[in-house]
C-alpha cells in the first residue's frame, strides 16, 4: 500500500488533468447509466402499444429521475396521439441515443486525460530513477548487476505503468460506476439488488486470496528477468572473447537456464490467473440466472413491469464492466507493485559519496593532495593500508607495483569514487569529503587502459562533459593527441560515429581520442591508469608522445605497466599488497635493491 501510494505521488503534479479527468469520467458513467434507465418507456412503447396511444397527464415535477422518466412517457404520448405510435417510438429512441452519445463524448474527454496523466507520470518516474542510478557512487552501480539495473529502468518502469497507473483509471471511474448503477437498479427494485450483495463477497474473498499468492511470484519474476537482460548485455559486450573461446553453448546455456526459469515462473502465473474469472465471472452468471428468475417471479405477480426488468437487467449487464474493471485491476497490481519495490529499492539506496550541505567550492589547486594513514576495503579485507603520501603541484610522480597491489584503487580514492574507510585525503589542506565533489572532479582528468568512449560522433565524445566548447579547441586537443590525422582520414571526419563503446576504431584511436578528451578538460591534475598497456608497440609510441604533451607543466599520477616510460618521473612509488615499500627516484630505487629494481630488470631481460 505505501509502494502504491508512492507511485500515486508522481501523479501529484498533474492535479488540474486529474481533476478533468475526474469530472469528465463522473460525466461519462452518469450518461452511460442513464441510457439504459431510459430503455424502460422505449420498452413500454413496444410493450404496451395501446396505453401509450392516449395522451397522459404531465406529471408533477419533482427532482428525480423517475420524473424524467415520466415526462419523456408523457411526450412520447403527445407525439403517438398527434403523428402515430411510430413517430413516438423515435423520438423515445433518439433520446436514449443522444444521452448515449453525450455519455461517450465525455469518455473521450476522460480518456484524453487518462492518457496525459499516464505517460507523464511515467516519464516521470522513468527519468527520476535514472537521475538516481546516475547519483549513485561507482560502488553501487558496479555491485548491482547491469542487467539487472537495465530491466529497473526499462522493464519494471513499464510495468508499473502496466499495472499501477492503469489502476488510477479503475480507482476512480468503477466504485462510482458500481454504486450509481446500484443507486439506480435500488430504484428500479430493491428486493432484486439484495441478491447481489449475498453472492458477490463470496467471489470477491477467493479472488482476493488468489492475488496475494500472485504477488509473492511476481518479485522473483522480475529479478529473473534481470537476469535475462544480465546475459544478454554481456554476450554483446563480450562477443569477440565468446566467439573466440568458442563459448558459444555456454553463454548460451546460460540464457537458456534464466529463459527456462522465467518462463516457468510466469506459466505458473498465468495458470493462477487463469483461475481468477472462474470465481468472478461465473459468480456474475450465478447472480443474473438468480435474479432473472426471482425477477421473473415478480413479474408475474404483477409487482414489477416487464419493461422495467428488462431494464433492471440491461444495468445489471452494464455493473458487470466495472466489477471486472475492479477485480482485474486488483489482480494485476501486484505485479506493479512488485516492479515498484524495485523502483524504490534503487532509488532509497544510501548515496554514501555525497557532497557534505557545507561543501566547499574549489576552483584551483595550489599546494598539494596528502593522503594521510589512509585505508581502503572493497569489502572485509583492507586493499589499501595506511597510505602516506604527498602529491607536490608541478610534479610527476608514478605508481608502480604487481598488479592487484592496489594502484587503480588510489587512483579512484583521488578522484572521490570511495571515500577512505580510515584516514584522510587532503587537497590543499581540505578533506575531500569537505569539497564539492563535482569541483573535486573538474580538477582532474583520467586516462584508464579500456578509453570509455559513447556511441556518438568523434566530437561529442572528445567535448564530452564540458560546456561552451569550441570547435577549435577540440580540433586542437585533438592535434596534440596525435589525432587529428587519423580522424580526418575517417568518412565524416570529427562527425564520424565511434560505434558502440567506440568499437568502430582502434584500441590506439580509441586512446588517442581519450587522451585529446583530457587534453580539453585541462586539468590542473591527470591520471594516467596504465594507459598505453592494452596497445602493440607502433600505437604505443604514438600515444605514449600525446601522453608527454598531456603531462607537461601539469601534476601527473601515471600507473604504469612499463617502468621505462616512468624513469623520469620526480618520485616514484612502489606499492606491494596495498602498501607503500620503496618510494623515491629512478636511480634511488635502483640503487635501493628492492621491489623496484628487480621489475626493472626483469623487464629489460624481456626487451
Ligand atoms: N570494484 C572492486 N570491488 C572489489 N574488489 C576490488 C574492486 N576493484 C579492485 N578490487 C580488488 O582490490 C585489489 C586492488 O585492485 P586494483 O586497485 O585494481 O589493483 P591494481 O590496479 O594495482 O592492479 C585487488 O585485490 C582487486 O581484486
Ligand atoms: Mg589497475
Amino acid at each position: 500500500m505505501k509502494t502504491y501510494l508512492r507511485i500515486l505521488s508522481y501523479a501529484a503534479p498533474y492535479k488540474g488533468k486529474i481533476a478533468l479527468y475526474i469530472i469528465s469520467t463522473l460525466l461519462a458513467v452518469i450518461f452511460a447509466g442513464l441510457t439504459f434507465y431510459m430503455v424502460q418507456p422505449m420498452l413500454e412503447l413496444l410493450f404496451n402499444p395501446q396505453q401509450q396511444l392516449t395522451a397522459q397527464n404531465l406529471p408533477q415535477f419533482s427532482w428525480s429521475l423517475e420524473y424524467l422518466r415520466s415526462w419523456i412517457s408523457y411526450k412520447a404520448s403527445l407525439i403517438n396521439v398527434q403523428y402515430g405510435r411510430s413517430s413516438g417510438l423515435l423520438f423515445v429512441t433518439l433520446f436514449v441515443v443522444s444521452l448515449n452519445l453525450l455519455g461517450n463524448i465525455f469518455k473521450f474527454f476522460s480518456n484524453v486525460n487518462l492518457g496525459t496523466i499516464r505517460t507523464k507520470v511515467v516519464e516521470d518516474l522513468r527519468e527520476s530513477v535514472f537521475a538516481k542510478l546516475i547519483g549513485h557512487q561507482v560502488s553501487y552501480v558496479e555491485n548491482e548487476r547491469r542487467g539487472d539495473l537495465m530491466s529497473r529502468v526499462t522493464s519494471d518502469v513499464t510495468e508499473v505503468e502496466y499495472s499501477v497507473v492503469i489502476t488510477f483509471e479503475s480507482i476512480i471511474r468503477d466504485p462510482f460506476n458500481i454504486i450509481y448503477l446500484l443507486a439506480l437498479m435500488v430504484m428500479e427494485s430493491w428486493q432484486l439488488t439484495l441478491f447481489i450483495f449475498t453472492v458477490l463477497p463470496v467471489s470477491a474473498f477467493l479472488i482476493s486470496k488468489i492475488t496475494k499468492s500472485l504477488k509473492r511470484d511476481a518479485t522473483s519474476t522480475q529479478h529473473t528477468y534481470g537476469q535475462i537482460m544480465s546475459t544478454v548485455d554481456e554476450t554483446i559486450g563480450g562477443v569477440r572473447v565468446i566467439k573466440a573461446f568458442r563459448a558459444e553453448s555456454y553463454i548460451k546455456s546460460i540464457f537458456d537456464k534464466f529463459n527456462i526459469e522465467y518462463s516457468q515462473l510466469t506459466r505458473a502465473q498465468w495458470h493462477k490467473k487463469a483461475l481468477v474469472p472462474i470465481f468472478s465471472e461465473s459468480a456474475m452468471v450465478a447472480v443474473v440466472g438468480m435474479t432473472m428468475w426471482y425477477g421473473g417471479n415478480l413479474v408475474y405477480a404483477g409487482e414489477m413491469k416487464a419493461s422495467t426488468f428488462i431494464a433492471y437487467i440491461g444495468l445489471f449487464f452494464l455493473l458487470s464492466r466495472p466489477a471486472k474493471g475492479l477485480s482485474q485491476a486488483f489482480s494485476n497490481i501486484y505485479k506493479g507493485i512488485a516492479s515498484g519495490e524495485r523502483l524504490f529499492q534503487l532509488m532509497d539506496a544510501p548515496v554514501t559519496i555525497k557532497d557534505a550541505p557545507d561543501a566547499k567550492p574549489v576552483k584551483h589547486f595550489s599546494a598539494g593532495i596528502y593522503m594521510e594513514n589512509v585505508w581502503f576495503a572493497y569489502g572485509k579485507e583492507p586493499v589499501l593500508k595506511n597510505i602516506n603520501i604527498k602529491i607536490e603541484k608541478g610534479k610527476t610522480y608514478a605508481l608502480v607495483g604487481p598488479s592487484g597491489s592496489g594502484k587503480s584503487t588510489l587512483a579512484e580514492l583521488l578522484l572521490r569514487f570511495y571515500d577512505p574507510t580510515q584516514g584522510q585525503i587532503l587537497l590543499d589542506g581540505n578533506d575531500l569529503r569537505s569539497l564539492k565533489t563535482n569541483d573535486l572532479r573538474n580538477l582532474m582528468a583520467v586516462v584508464t587502459q579500456e578509453p570509455i568512449l559513447f556511441n556518438d560522433s568523434i566530437y561529442n565524445n572528445i567535448a564530452f562533459g564540458i560546456d561552451n566548447i569550441n570547435e577549435n579547441d577540440v580540433i586542437q586537443a585533438a592535434k596534440a593527441a596525435n589525432a587529428h590525422n587519423f580522424i580526418m582520414e575517417t568518412e565524416n571526419g570529427y562527425q564520424t560515429s565511434v560505434g558502440d563503446r567506440g568499437g568502430l576504431l582502434s584500441g590506439g584511436q580509441r586512446q588517442r581520442i581519450s587522451i585529446a578528451r583530457a587534453l580539453l578538460k585541462n586539468p590542473a591534475i591527470l591520471i594516467l591508469d596504465e594507459a598505453t598497456s592494452a596497445l602493440d608497440t607502433s600505437s604505443e609510441k604514438i600515444v605514449q608522445e600525446a601522453l608527454y604533451k598531456l603531462m607537461e607543466n601539469r601534476t601527473s599520477v601515471v600507473i604504469a605497466h612499463r617502468l621505462s616510460t616512468i624513469q623520469d618521473a620526480d618520485e616514484i612509488i612502489v606499492l606491494d599488497k596495498g602498501e607503500v615499500i620503496e618510494q623515491g627516484s629512478h636511480q634511488q630505487l635502483i640503487a635501493k635493491n628492492g621491489l623496484y629494481r628487480s621489475l626493472y630488470f626483469s623487464q629489460q631481460m624481456e626487451m
